[in-house]
């Protein structure tokens, strides 16, 4: 069985680290409560008060010793960019934050506009899918520091997890895990799945597809840290269940999936050229939005599975992937996440959203009287199996039921005896 690194105590309130952490910068909480918009109060949007609801089902985690008013995360992307819309995320009730994925030197690192390209539902504007050729934070590492540093200041009893992402170098991910541990955040996420950029330099999905690099760098990572870790998974390989277990068994607490797929957006068939076109060429990007949730819930069962079967349910998940109401949260917790990570549906719908989607998961518990995450977390796990198993279970199904069948199956089988009964059996109308 993998290690489980024990969780000990520490002066952070959200948190009890792995290691004893410092955390002398911390100050005061900012009591928040979010208002809702009249659209809102239309919708199921509730009331956040510093992420917590006033009423209903408790929707309340408690995740590798990491405490948040509510499951939702704000996934790593534009935003968690700066502090300006962390702390919006924060005011807005989001139960934590995750920022852009941060690296030593951003001077290497090369945004390029335009990068995203969106596919709209048959005329309307909906956006179900969206792809993104942007690389991870081209902001100063120093700069984003200072911003986290001055969010965990604010927001002490609120969670906030740092993505980093380096090259093949152990000096690199211990100067990076150790200079973010120095300004307070809570966790971290590694970065080990952007599809495109980075990979050209060993990184990310690169580096998350070589499950020997990975146990290398988890090692490297679970060494230096004193705080939880979770290792974000690619889509991007054909088993997902492989890089997620050698990075567990390096010692992480968990796994976040999924990160953006592999795509082409469209060809432009004035131009011939792809899109997002920049200068006339395109990369293949990442897909996200709601049009990748049913690979993502795909993905996330597989890892629920396995944490279930071969961890004894104990390393965390963060379902990510398509997220865009509190009723597709549910379905990720449902196969086994505790927390829920939204990128995109924060850029299409804003902020507030969170009010929506905390809403809607209260209003699917009220159905179903859960109390608790807790209560329904991988309740559907169990409902997988093979599809020969499904065809057994038919066969047995069909067997049963003829087995129960009433009436004759041949004139034959009339007996003279019986016949009243018989009879009887056979009338649909009584
Ligand atoms: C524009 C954009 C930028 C992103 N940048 C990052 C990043 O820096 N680091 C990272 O781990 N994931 C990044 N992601 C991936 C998201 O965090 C998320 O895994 C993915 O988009 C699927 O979730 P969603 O459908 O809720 O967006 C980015 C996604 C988008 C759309």
């Amino acid at each position: 069985m993998p290690r489980v690194a024990p969780l000990r105590s520490s002066t952070n309130p959200v948190r009890s680290a792995k290691r004893p952490a410092g955390a002398a910068h911390r100050r005061v909480a900012i009591p928040v409560t979010s208002r809702l918009s009249a659209k809102d109060e239309e919708s199921k949007a509730i009331e956040l008060v510093n992420g917590k609801v006033t009423s209903g089902p408790d929707l309340s985690v408690t995740v590798d010793g990491l405490h948040m008013p509510n499951p939702f995360v704000i996934g790593s992307g534009p935003p968690g960019t700066n502090y300006k819309v962390m702390k919006k995320a924060f005011d807005e009730g989001w139960g934590g934050v995750i920022c852009k994925t941060v690296s030593l030197d951003s001077s290497l690192v090369h945004n390029v506009t335009p990068r995203y390209a969106r596919m709209q539902a048959a005329g309307t504007r909906e956006v179900i899918g969206w792809e993104n050729i942007e690389l991870i934070s081209d902001r100063p590492f120093e700069t984003m520091l200072a911003e986290m540093k001055q969010l965990k200041e604010e927001y002490p009893d609120r969670v906030l997890i740092a993505s980093i992402m380096e090259e093949y170098n152990k000096s690199a991910w211990e100067e990076l895990v150790g200079r973010c541990e120095e300004v307070g955040v809570d966790a971290f996420e590694l970065n080990f799945s952007c599809p495109h950029g980075m990979p050209e330099r060993r990184m990310g999905a690169a580096m998350g597809q070589d499950c020997d690099l990975l146990t290398e760098v988890c090692s490297w990572v679970n060494e230096a840290s004193t705080i939880p870790v979770w290792a974000k998974m690619t889509p991007n390989i054909t088993d997902i269940t492989a890089p997620a277990r050698v990075s567990l068994d390096a010692g992480l607490e968990g796994v976040a999936a999924i990160n953006t797929i592999q795509s082409v957006m469209g060809i432009n068939l004035d131009s011939l050229r792809p899109e997002p076109c920049v200068e006339g060429y395109s990369t293949p990007g990442g897909y996200s939005s709601k049009a990748v949730k049913p690979i993502a819930l795909a993905k996330v069962m597989a890892l629920g599975n396995m944490i279930r079967n071969e961890y004894d349910g104990k390393k965390s998940m963060s379902g990510i992937g398509g997220v865009d109401s509190g009723y597709d949260a549910a379905e990720f917790i449902l196969l086994g996440s505790d927390t829920v990570q939204v990128c995109t549906g924060v850029m299409v719908h804003g902020y507030p959203v969170v009010q929506r989607l905390a809403g809607e998961l209260q209003d699917f518990m009220i159905q179903h009287d859960f109390k608790s995450i807790a209560e329904f977390k991988g309740a559907s796990l169990p409902y997988f199996t093979t599809h020969s198993d499904l065809h057994s279970r038919q066969k047995a199904a069909i067997a049963e039921k003829r087995a129960k069948k009433v009436g004759l199956a041949n004139d034959k089988d009339w007996t003279g005896d019986g016949f009243v009964k018989e009879t009887d059996s056979m009338v649909s109308n009584k």
